[in-house]
């Protein structure tokens, strides 16, 4: 089984930092990468889950609250501020979002978009078997 998890990815000092992830630093092959810039200084995104997508999120500036909980009310939260963290937001884990300090996040996704793979009204979560598979 699947679960949250934080990674911290090598890093090159360079006077900048890089960071790096190879494939093999990735836990699915990546079929989709969106980033989002976030205009105010406190918001939460998400409230949604996915049916079968997998996740990675990188925050590459400001901050991140991340609040995921599965289907069973097992939670879990990370706060990424660092730029060589990495967190994977399995499928089925309800997933919150606060964005603090104007927040850029980089997204790598296992699928492509599909608005059928989102479960998007919480009670339906909560009370649905886990009947969706990892595609
Ligand atoms: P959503 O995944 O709900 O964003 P967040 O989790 O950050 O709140 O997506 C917001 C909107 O963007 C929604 O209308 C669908 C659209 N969208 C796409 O068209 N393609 C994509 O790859 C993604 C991630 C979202």
């Amino acid at each position: 089984m699947t679960i949250p998890r934080l990674y911290n990815l090598p890093t090159v000092d360079i006077n900048s930092i890089m960071t790096i992830a190879e494939r093999d630093d990735l836990p699915f092959p990546v079929k989709r990468v969106y980033w989002i810039t976030s205009n105010h200084e406190d918001e939460i995104r998400g409230e949604h889950a996915h049916k079968s997508c997998q996740q990675l999120l990188v925050c590459l500036h400001g901050e991140l609250n991340i609040q995921l909980e599965d289907n069973h009310g097992n939670k879990s939260s990370f706060c990424l501020k660092h730029p060589n963290e990495m967190v994977l937001i399995p499928s089925q884990y309800w997933c919150k979002i606060a964005y603090k300090k104007d927040a850029i996040v980089l997204v790598m996704a296992s699928h492509e978009y599909d608005p059928e793979d989102y479960i998007r009204v919480y009670d339906e979560f909560k009370s649905q078997e886990l009947k969706y598979h990892l595609g």
